[in-house]
This record gives C-alpha cells, structure tokens and sequence, in this order.
C-alpha cells in the first residue's frame, strides 16, 4: 500500500495541484501557528550521501512539525554501497522507521531503495532528478502568478537534475519550458523526447541564452558544477562563460520576470549577487517552500496509502 515520490512523473496533474493546496494550507497554517500533527511519533530516516543545508532541514523541521522525529545518517555514517548495500539499508531502515527520505548519487540506487523499502521513499536528489525542488519551484510560480500554466519558464545553463525534473514536470503540467545551455550540456534524451512526447507543454532546448531570456517568465538557474562533478569545476567554469544571469540578461525579460535558484548559488558565476538580492528574486521564498511543498507531497502519500488526514 506504500507510495513513494521518486520523481514528479509519479502524480497526476490533479495530484500536482492538490499537493500545491495542502502546500499553501500548511504554509498558512505554520505562519499562524496552528499544528498537523499528522505523523505524531513517527520517524524519518534521512539517508544523506551528498550535502546538504535546505533538504536536511526542511524535511527534520517539516517532520518536528507534524509531531514526528528525523533522524540524520550522512555519508560518513552508512556508506551506502561500501559498508553496506542499498538494498539491506532500504530492508533496515524499515523495520524502525516509517519514512525514507534519501539522497543519492546514482537514481538506480534510489530505485533499488525504494523497492526493497516497506514504508514510503522521498528523493531528496539523485545525480537524475531533484523532485521536491521543483514541486517547491512550481509551487513558488503558483504564489506569486497563480497559475504555472503558459508561464515561460527559462532555465540557464547546465541541463542536469534539477534541469530534468522540470521536464517531468512538463511531461505532467502544461507550461513553456526553455533550456539554454551550452553544446555537451543538455539534460537526460529520454526525459527530454518523454516530455516532448506528451505532447501537452512548450519545450525548447537552445544555445543562446539571450534568445532563450527573451520574454521570460521565469528565469532559473543552478550551478554550474553539481555535486560529484567537482573534478570538472575547470572546464565547466569555461564552457559555462555567459550562460550567468546579472541585470543585463534580465533586462530582455518581461519587466516582471521572476528570478529564481535552487541553491546553494555561487555568486559571480552562474548568477550575480546583485540579482539574487534585486527586487524579482523569489529565492528565498523558493527555498522556503521547500518545506511547504515536502510535507504536502507527504500528506499525499499517506492518503494514497489509507491515512485520514482532511485538510
Ligand atoms: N536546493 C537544495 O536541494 O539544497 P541543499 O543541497 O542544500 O539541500
Ligand atoms: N544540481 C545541483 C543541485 C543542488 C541542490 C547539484 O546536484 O549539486
């Protein structure tokens, strides 16, 4: 009976914007300082083989919140692979806690989690996909525009993880949804031509990242060197020259454009400081909804697997 949330491809549409609503409600709800507590003594257990600051402490706060406990095991602790393989880590956990949220650096371990895992699996970020970042994203979009739908959402520079599940989320929800990256950077080919293949968004893939800002909605970035790749920081620091967003690209945006980043940003690089403090950014509003938007996307999984929570 358990779901898991390994991608966004994993909900509907409608499952998408009532996960936007329990989103908004929660969100409002914390503020005023009313308490779900939904999972009263129920733990998480965070599998952490890359870092983290706003995954980490979005989901033990969200977890606090709904009257449960999440317990931290960073790559030091389990070694996932080495010391021990997924699938008995996945097999353990279980047996104590009630969640898995897991962050990886191979999605078919994650997979593999998710399989062998007796209770529900949350990617909190594979070397494939960022899930919940752009549940976050979209539902930030959501707030500030009240729809997703025709916005036109521009994504500078690498097309990786977080790249790829705006894509899923493309195959799912109707947007326009433009890539500009450099030759050798494009995201995943099969998410790409699956997303294209639903036939219900706009989704462009393209070199300049001048056209590509053009009109913009929404402009996005990431790092350019995620983590894992450290190795090539070098070259991408090179193959990355003006794909940065700073005033001078915004300008070409509508006058409202919003300026979002995942995070953590390197200033100077793939975005300017300036604009991350400018009055378009919404990127702490962003990250904020993080957490909004994870313990929405747990309610949903506990009432797909029988729990009675009304919201
Ligand atoms: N955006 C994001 O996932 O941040 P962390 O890597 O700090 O969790
Ligand atoms: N693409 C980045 C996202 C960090 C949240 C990385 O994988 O490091």
């Amino acid at each position: 009976m358990k779901r898991d949330f390994l991608a966004v491809t994993d909900f509907s549409k409608e499952e998408i914007y009532e996960t936007f609503r329990i989103a908004k409600q929660l969100k409002a709800d914390v503020k005023a300082g009313k308490e779900h507590h939904y999972f009263a003594n129920q733990t998480m257990s965070m599998v952490f083989a890359k870092p983290s600051l706003r995954t980490r402490v979005s989901f033990e706060t969200g977890m606090v919140q709904f009257g449960g406990h999440a317990i931290y095991l960073g790559p030091n602790d389990i070694s996932i692979g080495s010391r021990e393989s997924v699938k008995d880590i996945s097999r353990v956990i279980s047996r104590y806690s009630n969640w898995i949220m897991a962050r990886l650096f191979k999605h078919e371990h994650m997979i593999e989690m998710a399989q062998y895992a007796s209770v529900p699996v949350i990617n909190g970020l594979t070397d494939y996909n960022h899930p919940c970042q752009i549940m976050a994203d979209m539902l930030t979009i959501h707030e500030h525009r009240g729809t997703v739908e025709g916005q036109k959402v521009v994504f500078i520079g690498d097309g990786n993880n977080v790249c790829n599940s705006f894509l899923n989320f493309a195959a799912v929800v109707p947007y326009h949804f433009v890539l500009a990256a450099p030759e050798g950077y494009d995201p995943d080919p099969t998410t790409l031509a699956r997303a294209k293949a639903a036939g219900i968004s706009t989704i462009e893939v393209i070199r300049d990242p001048v056209e590509a800002a053009r009109n913009a909605d929404v402009l996005y970035t990431d790092v350019w060197t995620s983590m894992g790749q450290e190795d090539e920081r070098r070259k991408r620091l090179n193959d990355f020259q003006g794909f940065q967003i700073n005033s001078e690209l915004l300008s070409l945006a509508k006058s409202d454009a919003l300026v979002m980043h995942c995070l953590p940003a390197h200033y100077g690089e793939e975005i300017t400081e300036e604009v991350i403090d400018g009055p378009q950014s919404v990127v702490f509003d962003e990250a904020e909804n993080r957490m909004h938007a994870q313990k929405a996307v747990m309610v949903m999984l506990a009432k797909s697997a029988g729990a009675q929570i009304e919201m």
